[in-house]
């Protein structure tokens, strides 16, 4: 078990009740969950239904994420359950509104996910004035991440943004530059946005998380297992991060922009590639658990 808990809070990336109760039981904690239509399509009942024939339908889908994060809920600590809303490039905001409504109802400690979109930022601009918690997933990009910052500001819990780490490795981009360019853009604000390093694909990741200050990181329970195998490493003064990809390859370094924080979110340029890309790879995983008219 871990002895010492680190500043950053540790979430579990998952959509399975009986692995966040497995990593609880080997780490002694876990801070939070994240969730995403991805991991919620691999959950192991919703496997089970598919594999034996069934596809359900949107309700039906509904029904298992809310049974799924009502079993995670009360396993983890302060930093939530954050639970993604249903969302194609044409959804609207009113409408992942109402789906976050809904969905902030089903436990007490929920975040709710938008993503990094205009009609995400809009969605998630009416949330805060509601007092739901929201997660600002798929960032990719700083601009993404001074539009959060900007459209929810006056929140009175802390929002989350969430830069995808891995997904900018994939691409031959250093993701832990995205996580510290932020992490120095919001130094000027007010420190309502807390950065949640996810996509985190490696022990490495999670100890440059936690050098960079990440108030949080979600975590897949396969690196969790592979830290706790390990000892439970931290990164000491003179920790280094080495950007490289699976082949050894130098990732190419993000750059930190001067962005004013002050400005209308809307002034943003927030288009990116990976956020489009991800959405879609959100819904087609969704879509392949359910009916073909559900
Ligand atoms: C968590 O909020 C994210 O959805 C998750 O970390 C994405 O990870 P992936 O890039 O491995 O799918």
């Amino acid at each position: 078990m871990l002895k010492n808990k680190p500043k950053t809070k540790i979430l579990v990336d998952g959509g399975d009740p009986s692995e966040t109760f497995r990593v609880k039981t080997l780490i002694g904690f876990v801070d939070g969950q994240t969730t995403n239509p991805s991991l919620v399509a691999k959950n192991p009942e919703i496997q089970r239904l598919v594999a034996s024939g069934h596809r359900l339908s949107s309700q039906e889908e509904r029904n298992e994420y809310r049974k799924i994060v009502q079993s995670i809920s009360p396993l983890v600590g302060d930093a939530g359950v954050s639970i993604e809303v249903f969302a194609d490039l044409g959804t609207r905001a009113e409408e992942m509104l109402a789906q976050g409504q809904e969905m902030f109802a089903w436990i007490p400690n929920a975040y709710i996910k938008y993503p990094c979109t205009h009609e995400g930022l809009r969605a998630a601009q009416m949330s805060v004035q509601k007092s739901i918690r929201v997660n600002m997933t798929l960032c990719f990009s700083q601009e993404q991440a001074a539009a959060v910052y900007a459209a929810t500001k006056g929140a009175r819990e802390p929002v989350y943004v969430s830069p995808f780490v891995g997904r900018l490795d994939d691409r031959g981009e250093n993701g832990m530059d995205l996580v510290r360019n932020i992490k120095a853009m919001y130094a000027r604000g007010d420190g309502h946005v807390h950065v949640l390093a996810a996509s985190i694909r490696s022990v490495n990741h999670l100890l440059c998380s936690f050098a960079l200050s990440a108030e949080l990181a979600t975590v897949p329970a396969t690196v969790l297992d592979e830290w706790a195998a390990t000892g439970f490493p931290m990164p000491d003064q003179d920790f280094r991060y080495r950007g490289l990809d699976a082949a050894g390859k130098v990732l190419k370094a993000l750059a930190y922009k001067e962005l004013d924080l002050n400005l209308p979110w809307e002034s943003f340029d927030i288009a990116h590639e990976l956020t489009t890309k991800g959405i879609q790879k959100f819904v087609a995983d969704y879509q392949s658990t359910l009916k073909r008219s559900a």
